[in-house]
Formats: C-alpha cells, structure tokens, sequence
C-alpha cells in the first residue's frame, strides 16, 4: 500500500495561543495552502508577516530537526532566497503543542517571503520559465553544499523516485484512457529506471510545485523568481530530480508544454551546465510526477475516502498535461530538452553527418551536364515568385515555377532546406498550439524540381521501410522510406510527391541498390497538389511516425526538427546554397543608417516580410493580424491592385503635363464620390503634401494666413504642418505653435472639458473656435481656414459630439476662414455609416484632403475642392507635383476605388466595426481598466485607466497591451494624447473572425497581471 501522513488538525486558537506562549508573536491567522502541513500566515500585531507551520504528527523530530538546520543553512547559502527559521523565545527552531486529546504538534515560524505564487501567475512567460530554470539550478547547487544528507525518506510517497511504485500500485485504481496514460507514463518510467543509478544524488528539494515557488510581484520589471519554499519533502536523490519536478508544475496548464520545457531547462543549463545523462530522464520524470500525483490523488479518493482541495487542485491540470503529453513522441520531448542543454537533439546525429560526410552517394536525380541548368529558387516567405497563397492555386502556381525555371534556362530547380515559406496553409501544416503566430513552416528537407515522370535514384544501398500515400491536399502524396545501415546505426531518407504507378511494386522489405531508378516524380495531380519535385529528407530518428515523417516544422522547433533531419545536402552534393540563412542584425543596420527618431513597432522589433489580405508575415512565417494598417485599405497585396499598377508601370509612367485617359477617369471617379460643390482635385504623393497644398489653397483663396487647428489633432511632417499639429508641436522635442496658430480644445466628451453629462457639449467645445479666430484676428493673423479630422485619430480616436462640426464650421466660416476636413486616416468608407467622415457630422468641407487607404500602399494623396476656390489658387503660380497623379498612381487608385464598390466595404465596416465594437464595450463591463470603447465602422479605440472613477489614464496597460498582443499575432497601437488609447484600424476586408480573434486576444490579455489597474 502507499504510505501518505496524515495532517495534523489544530485549530487557529490554538496554534495562536502557542504562538503567543512561545514567540511572543500576537497577531492574525490566514489559512495557506500545504499538503501535510497546516500553514498559516501570520499577520503579527507588530505589523511583521511570519508563516507558522505545523506538521504531520506522524513526522519525525530527526526529520524535522534535520530541515530546521537545512532552511537555515539554505537561507544563508541563497541569500534569502529561502526563507529563514525563526527562532522561539527559548531559542528553539521548532516548539511542541500537545493538544486536548494528547496529540502531540510540531509549530515552526519562518520568514514571509513577499511574491506571487507561481501557480498564480499569467502568463508564465518564456523568460520567467527561463528564471526559473536558473534558480532551480541555484537552489539545487545550495543543496548539494549542504553537508549532513537527510534519510533517503524511501517510505515517502512524493519522493520521486518511488514514482514507478506508487503508479503501478496504484494502476488498478484507473480505467479506459486514464489506464492507458498512466501506463505510458509508467514504461517510460521504467525504461529511464537504470539510468538514475549513474546520477549521483545530494539533497534535493523534493517538492518543487508551483505553489512552492514565489515570483516577484507585477510592474517590477521582468517577472522573475524570488523565492522558494517549503523544504519538508527534502531528501537525498539526483539533484535532476528537482528539475523533473519543478517541469512538471511549471507546465500545467500551458498550452505548449514542449516550449515550457526548453526553457526551463535552457535557464538551468546555462548556470551549472546538465550532463547528458541527466537531460536524458529529465522528460520521463517530469511525466512521471504528474503520474505519481494523479495516482496518489486517486488512491487518497479510494482508499480514504478524502477530498482534499490542496491535493486535488493540481489534479485536473495534471491529467490535461498527461493527455497532451502522450500526443508528443517522446523522442521528440527528449531531443527538446537535449536541444535545450546544449546538445544534438537526435543523440544519433552528430556520429551518423560524421560518417555521411565522408561517403560519396549515387545522384538521386539526374543532373544536368552544365552547372547553371540547376538554379535555387527562392521559396522564402518574402519571394517575388510568390504571391502569398500561392497554395490555394496549385496550377497557377506550378506554372509560376516552371515559367521561372524557363526562363532562367534551368532544367532543376533546387527548393532550400531550413527555408520559411508561407504556401503551407491548410490544416496539415497547423502544428501545436502555443504560440498562434507559428504554423509549420520552416522546410527540414531539399525539394528538387523536375519534370514529373523523372526517375529517383537510391543515393546509397538499403531497403524499403514503408510505401504509403499522404493523400491529403498538400500533404506528400506517395511516399517512400528507405532504411540504411551505417556503422553508427540505422538511418533513413524520405521521398515524397512521388508517381503513385511508380511505386507500386514496392514492399517493405524490398532491397534496392545503390544508383537505382525505384520511383519517378509525380504529376501535380497525384503528388499531394504540388508542382512536379521530389521532397528529399534524412530521417536519424523515426519516432512514432509511419509512412511519413513530418517535412516542415513550426519555427519555435527548428534547431531540434534539424537535428532529426540533418541537411540533405550531406548526401544529395547538390550546386549552390541549398540551405536558407536569415538576416540578422537588420535593428543595428537600421540604426547606423537612420536618424533615431524613426521609431520601430513594439519592444521587440518585427522583421515584416510579406502581406496578404489582414495578415503580415514576419520572415519566419509567423503571421499577425493587422489591426493598425488603415492604408491597406482593400487588403495587403489585393492582387487587382498589384496588377493595375503593374500592367500601367510597364506602359507608361509619367507626369501630369500631357493628356492621359487614366488620370481624368480617376479624377472623374473620385470627384463623384464627394457632394457639390466639390468638384476639383489636385493629386499629389501623401498626406502631408496634400494637406500642405490644402493651406496654400486656403490661404490663396483667403488671403490670409491664420489656422486654427484642434489639439490633439496631427496633419503631417513638414514644418507647416507640424506648426498647425498640436500632437507635434506641444509634444516631446516640439517648440509650440507660431503666432499664425490657434488650437482650441479636444472636443473629447470622456474625459475634455465638457462631459457626456453635458447636454449641448458639441456647440459647447464648437464655441471655443470664435475664441481662437479672435485672438488670430487681434494679433494680425486674418482667417484662413479650420483644420480639422471628423474624427481625431492621433488625438486618441476622438467622435465630436454631436453638432460640433456644423457650429465649428459656421463660426469658421462666419469669421471669413474656409474649413478643411482631413479624410486622410478615416475616409473611403471606413467609419461605415458614409463614405467621409464628415458624412457623419452633416457638414460639407470647403477642402478635403486624401491620403493613406488612397493607393493602399501605393503613396497618393488629393486635395479635393470646389471650382471657385481652385480657381482663387490659380492665380498665375503653376502648380506642378512630379509623381502627382502618374498613370501608375491613377490605375492604382482607379482600382482601389473599384473594389471599394465592388466588395461594398463601406457597408461592411458598419457591420463588422458594429458588432465589434460591441463586444469590446461588453468586455468594458468585465475589466476595470477599460475606461472608453468609442469610433464608428473600423476606426475604433480603448482607452484605458487605472482608475475608472479619477479617469486616471493608463499608457503602462495600452502599452502592454499592444506589445502583448504583438506576441499573441495581432498587431495593435496605443495612441493619445496620454499614449493610453489603443487604436483599431485594420484592413477593410476585416471580417467576423478576423474581430473574434481581437477581442479574444486583448480578453486573455487583460486578464493578466500586468494589465491589472494599479493604485
Ligand atoms: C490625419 C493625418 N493627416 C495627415 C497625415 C500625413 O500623411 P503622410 O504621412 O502620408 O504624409 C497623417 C499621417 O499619419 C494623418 O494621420
């Protein structure tokens, strides 16, 4: 049977009263939690937390001695890192309470260490994981130091090493699938069985669970580890027992363990190196804690009929990692932790390239006689022969492939092992969850493009492991495995996309010979959907795989999946740089080259690589949902943009000084979508210049020089602008507005001058205006013009309230100034209701400026206005822009317009933007640190607080927030005056899904600990 003690049960009272007796110590009991112990912490009258904690009275006093004397020493040799014994009135580290019934207790007081329970933290970040390898590592080198060994405790169920005893005595206890993990769990037990013998021991800790360990508190910079508790389980064992035990907690709860893992043990690695010996248990250890604690949690419910909260609550966890434990081969978890302690994943590797390096191999496809027939072909993730979803037509792309090798006279394309790509977009390729930015993409093979029918060669003796059709879309379609010997072992190579007809004749078994034909090619049709090639892999190691073996693997797990499958080149010779190398040090180069006020996105830079629709690729192929890109407006890279400014670019591109169709199509189409009288456009090459010829017109038309601009409010780079940009010119590094500017209040109702409790704020914060104009006037600047966006978006994606705009534009026009509505971040339909923003607010500019979506991507701006105005500006001056309005830049336009009709966007805005900013404002009602959900269509902000009360704003949560969800794959910015709004401005061809994923990746986010509001 297994021995578990029993828990001592004293009442509060009464360990209060000996805490009196003894320490002296008065104060307040709360409960912690423990598993043999009763723990309670102590909040003392003299203002000083303690823990007092009583032990099982089946517990020894040589036991209890000898931990009393190990915290101390421990406390000495970690610096406080354990928490140190105090000692009672008398002297004593440990003091008896014999209780009514003559039971005698064990009371101890230690120090309270400040942190979080580890088990409580969110998230558990990769470098937490990391910290807290590296303190295991620390405690266990303190433990090791510790002269006096504890009883080996071989009667103790926890200790690890009785894991194998307790699970199988306690096997009959389970059915169905739990029977089945807990066997698993317990062969893979006994197979790392004899290797514990080699290991050595010293004292270890024995129980390094998730409650056992403390974090530092959130906003202290990096989580880290600050504590750990609780030596009562210690014991001599391996000290790589405690690793094993400490993974096993860490992981619960995770969603990709095998991540949690590397960490872990990288952090434990690099502060006292792990042999290998030690990495190899270090997985079946881990597992086999989860085991033994479900196993004695069931005996506990069996056999004593107890339900104990403490050691149930890992309990559900535990069997949820167990299941998602038992999905993963166990050579694979194996090589991640080898990969993770400095070694080759595959152990076989580093002997089996040894030995390949030094073999010549039969081609395994015929090679042309001239060297430049066999070109590389660039598959990575940014390729210019590929369109980003070139997987969901196959045809088009095998001709892509195959006019490129035409063209470049190539007989043998050579596709890159290690290489990122963005084609593998089906189900297939999804990989563990984790990290939802990764999908499978990184290539662990060599892909050789041939015509289909050509024959496959065995590079070297061996015989048929497996034949086995993949047929899934994109999958390997035939497939071949053929095992080799070498003199360092079993190896294998995988041929995949083969002719099914070819392969027919094969059985396992069967003996081919070095330099023999026994596959060809397959066509398009049979090989899985893939243009004609032969995908080529060295396998070291098969794991539980059959027939196949995966081809591709998720960035995260590169280095170990390349282990496996070493480079293919070792045996194929093939010219050229078959294998993918990633540029590095693009932030340093970036630096030297630009001025340091260019910002970078995010705390850790993206290396943005490709856009297809509302998705950014990063060159590794993890993708981000673009919520920031208002420019793409129709979809990064929508093909029928990218083709009219293609087809027009090879016609012809020039300016505007001779007679062309394209731009008066364009001008005509665009003039149509704005109400009379504005009628006449100026094309231009962005925001800025449109909004600087807008001034000029104005002023032209007014003779006058005085703006008044909102504050807030941003309207571009050059220095006019940045004159009339309050957001610029009172921010950092600005020098404050010229005497030729006014701003007037941010007509913001949650937190400006006048609240939503104000009935006519709009007039109100409109009035402001007449204020700004007089002083203009009586400082000699006559009117010239308002400028303001419909909605701010700079100034924190602020909506006037109602009737502003109509009365700013009455008292702007009633003082002479012409108003000039900046459509640059918010038109062609984005705020859903209408086409403009001024749509919205019922007004009708005098001016209105274009820029952004324009071109999605391409840089156009406009100025669009009346004709008597444009005609005030023609006043003999010409008006010349270079690139304004090009052919190119008008086709381009031309077709954005077009799917802007066609795809209904405006409509579509008001849809999606509706409901999503509906659920936004219902998660408002469950997190404190949302203040504002505010905008119209999908132009839409968060502004938040750590107060909701004092409206105290909060740019620490907007920036977690936005750097957070970065790392989830959805790209978000924090904007504002207080830098505390985040703003949500995707592609119009957002859809419902693309809006779930936002609102589910900022809930999660908002749920952890750094997002919490703070006094
Ligand atoms: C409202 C507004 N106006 C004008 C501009 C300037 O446009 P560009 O950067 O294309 O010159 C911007 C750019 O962010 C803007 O947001």
């Amino acid at each position: 049977m297994i021995n578990i003690l029993s828990r001592p049960d004293l009442t509060p009272d009464a360990v209060l009263a000996s805490l009196q007796e003894h320490y002296g110590i008065d104060g307040t009991l709360t409960s912690l939690p423990g598993d043999r112990d009763l723990n309670f912490l102590v909040t003392g009258t003299d203002g000083l937390k303690r823990v007092a904690k009583i032990s099982s009275p089946d517990e020894t006093d040589e036991i209890l001695e000898i931990e009393a004397d190990l915290i101390r020493h421990m406390a000495r040799a970690t610096d406080g890192f354990v928490a140190d014994v105090i000692p009672s009135l008398g002297g004593a580290w440990i003091v008896k309470h014999i209780a009514e019934d003559g039971k005698i207790h064990r009371i101890r007081v230690v120090e309270y260490l400040e942190g979080r329970l580890f088990a409580e933290v969110q998230p558990r970040s990769p470098s937490l994981l990391y910290d807290l390898g590296r303190r295991m590592a620390d405690l266990d080198s303190a433990l090791g130091a510790y002269p006096d060994h504890p009883p080996a405790r071989i009667d103790f169920e926890w200790a690890l090493g009785r894991s194998g005893l307790v699970m199988e005595r306690c096997l009959s206890l389970f059915q169905g699938e739990q029977l089945e993990l807990i066997q698993s769990v317990h062969d893979g037990w006994l197979k790392r069985e004899p290797d514990f013998l080699g290991l050595g021991s010293q004292v270890i800790h024995g129980d390094v669970n998730d409650y056992n360990v403390l974090v530092s508190l959130p906003g202290d910079g990096p989580r880290r580890i600050t504590g750990i508790i609780d030596l009562g389980d210690a014991h001599s064992a391996p000290r790589v027992f405690d690793l094993g035990i400490a993974i096993a907690y860490a992981i619960l709860d995770t969603d990709d363990p095998l991540m949690s893992i590397s960490e872990i043990v990288r952090g434990f690695h690099d502060r006292t190196p792990l042999s290998e010996e030690e990495a190899d248990v270090v997985f079946a250890l881990a597992r086999a804690r989860l085991g033994a604690s479900v196993s004695i949690s069931a005996w506990r419910r069996h056999q004593l009929g107890e339900v104990d909260d403490y050691a149930l609550i890992s309990e559900r966890p535990a069997w949820d990692m167990l299941r998602k434990l038992h999905e993963i081969p166990v050579r694979l978890a194996e090589g991640v932790v080898r990969e993770a302690a400095g070694l080759s994943a595959s152990p076989n590797t580093p002997a089996l390239t040894g030995w390949l390096e030094k073999q010549t191999f039969a081609p395994v496809i015929n090679m042309p006689e001239e060297q430049d027939e066999v070109i590389v072909l660039d598959l990575s993730i940014a390729s210019p022969l590929l369109n980003g979803r070139d997987t969901d037509f196959v045809e088009e792309f095998a001709r892509r492939i195959s006019r490129h090798m035409e063209d470049e006279n190539a007989r043998i394309g050579i596709g890159r092992y290690l290489e990122p790509r963005a084609f593998y977009l089906t189900e297939l390729f999804k990989g563990r969850p984790g990290d939802p930015r990764e999908r499978r993409t990184v290539h662990t093979g060599i892909d050789i493009f041939d015509q289909f029918g050509s024959g496959v060669h065995a590079p070297l003796t061996g015989h048929v492991l497996s034949v086995a059709h993949n047929g899934q879309n994109l999958d390997y379609g035939p497939t071949v495995i053929l095992e080799h010997n070498s003199p360092v072992g079993p190896f294998w190579t995988l041929y995949g996309h083969l002719e099914a007809a070819s392969v027919d004749q094969l059985e396992p078994g069967t003996k081919i010979q070095a330099g023999e034909v026994f596959a060809r090619i397959g066509a398009l049709e049979e090989n899985g959907g893939w243009p004609p090639h032969l995908h080529f892999q060295i396998l070291t190691d098969l794991m539980e795989f059959k027939g196949q073996f995966p081809g591709v693997a998720l960035p995260r797990e590169q280095p170990v999946w390349a282990s496996f499958s070493p480079d293919p080149n070792l045996i194929l010779h093939l010219p050229g740089d078959t294998t993918f190398t990633p540029l590095e040090g693009l932030s340093k180069r970036r630096a030297e080259l630009f001025g340091a006020n260019l910002g970078v996105a995010y705390d850790t830079p993206l290396h943005i690589a490709r856009g297809v629709d509302t998705y950014l690729y990063d060159e590794m192929g993890r993708s981000y949902l673009d919520c920031v890109n208002n420019v793409a407006h129709v979809g990064h890279e929508r093909r029928s943009v990218v083709e009219a400014g293609q087809l027009q670019m090879g016609v012809l591109n020039t300016n505007t000084r001779y007679l062309h169709e394209r731009v008066l199509e364009y001008a005509e189409r665009l003039t149509n979508w704005f109400p009379d009288p504005l009628s006449v456009c100026f094309f231009v090459n962005s925001g800025s210049e449109a909004n600087e010829l807008a001034l000029r017109i104005a002023r032209a038309h007014t003779a006058s020089q005085g703006i008044v601009a909102i504050e807030g409010g941003y309207h571009g780079h050059s220095q006019t602008l940045i004159d009339v940009s309050h957001y610029k010119h009172a921010g950092e590094g600005g020098t404050g507005a010229p005497a030729w500017v006014r701003t007037v209040p941010i007509p913001d109702d949650y937190r400006g001058l006048y609240g939503r409790d104000v009935v006519d704020r709009g007039t109100r914060y409109a009035m402001h205006l007449g204020e700004a104009f007089g002083s203009l006037s009586s400082s000699g600047h006559k009117p010239a013009a308002f400028i303001a966006e419909s909605i701010l978006s700079c100034g924190g994606q602020i909506e006037p309230p109602a009737g502003y705009l109509e009365e700013a534009y009455r008292i702007a026009r009633s003082r002479g100034a012409l108003c000039i509505a900046d459509e640059i971040q918010i038109g062609f339909g984005r705020t859903g209701s209408h086409m403009w923003g001024f749509g919205a607010a019922n007004v009708v500019p005098d001016i209105v400026t274009l820029g952004k979506p324009i071109g999605n991507g391409h840089p156009i701006g406009a100025v669009v206005t009346t004709s008597e105005i444009a005609d005030s500006f023609a006043n003999g001056m010409e008006f010349f822009s270079t690139f304004g309005g090009n052919p190119v830049s008008s086709a381009i336009g031309l077709a954005v317009l077009d799917v802007v009709e066609h795809d209904r966007l405006q409509e579509h805005a008001a849809v999606i933007g509706g409901t999503l900013k509906a659920n936004l404002a219902s998660l408002a009602m469950r997190y404190e640190s949302i203040g504002d959900v505010r905008g119209r269509g999908l132009f839409l902000g968060i502004e938040f607080v750590e107060d909701r009360i004092a409206k105290q704003p909060s740019a620490r949560i907007a920036r977690y927030v936005a750097n957070r969800a970065a790392e989830l794959g959805v790209l978000l910015s924090a904007d504002g005056p207080h830098h505390n709004v985040i703003k949500i401005k995707p592609p119009m061809t957002f859809d419902q899904r693309d809006a779930e994923r936002v609102v589910a990746t900022i809930d999660q986010i908002l749920s952890e600990d750094e997002a919490q509001p703070r006094e």
